[in-house]
């Protein structure tokens, strides 16, 4: 069983996501972790966020041990991140390892829960549970600047709802696979919710799409 969970930054996907797969048994993949791992290997390296040839064997070799880097939740990881991944190549070398893991979740799992952009809509659409997480920019700034604070008192909120703009719009007019809610996703605004009772909805929705 495949849930693929959508959103936009800071909507809170990535905990409803953890909280799902951990309920479940089932395997988690953030794939915005792969897009920041090429990210922070370009910068490390100097690779040009234009030179597509370069980013995409960058994507092509990503190890794991790529994507426990501690710099991946870094600001200047988040904006290279949003950009390499408004370029086909980039995505295109991605896919593969996405579907295999969720075709054949690691470790024997019965299912698998992926958190993204396109999961639903490109990696997954055969997804038999899809949910699309949002809230207000007002309300994902704030939760994105709270988290940053613990790491970084001088984080600025302006800032941070700027560049939470910026991306919303990159990811959304990008030609390769968009930010939007598959046809068949179910859309929950997490602006007014807690986290506990944005679990259990979603739970109610996966419970009820579980076959048999
Ligand atoms: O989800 P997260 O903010 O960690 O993702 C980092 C960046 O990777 C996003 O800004 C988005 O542009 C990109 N991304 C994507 N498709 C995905 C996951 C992430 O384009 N499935």
């Amino acid at each position: 069983m495949i849930i693929a969970i959508d959103g936009p930054a800071a909507a809170g996907k990535g905990t409803l996501a953890r909280r799902l797969a951990a309920h479940l048994d089932f395997a988690y993949l953030d794939s915005g972790l792969l897009y920041r791992a090429v990210a922070a290997r370009a910068l490390g390296e100097g690779v040009s966020l234009d030179d597509d040839q370069a980013l995409e064997a960058l994507a092509e070799a990503l190890r794991p041990a790529d994507l426990e880097r501690p710099d991946l939740r870094a600001p200047a990881v988040s904006e290279a991140a949003s950009r390499v991944a408004a370029l086909t190549p980039v995505r295109q070398a991605l896919v593969d390892f996405q579907r295999s893991f969720a075709d054949s979740p690691p470790g024997g799992k019965g299912g698998a829960v992926l958190d993204g952009r396109d999961i639903g809509t490109v990696i997954c659409p055969y997804a038999i549970c899809k949910l699309y997480i949002t809230a207000t920019r007002e309300v994902r700034a704030k939760r994105r600047w709270l988290e940053l604070r613990e790491r970084d008192p001088a984080a600025i909120y302006d800032r941070v709802f700027n560049d939470l703009v910026v991306r919303d719009e990159r990811d959304e007019t990008r030609k390769d696979a968009p930010l939007k809610p598959a046809a068949d996703a179910v859309i929950i605004d997490t602006s007014a919710l807690t986290a506990d009772a944005v679990f259990a909805q979603a739970l109610a929705i996966v419970e009820a799409a579980r076959p048999g």
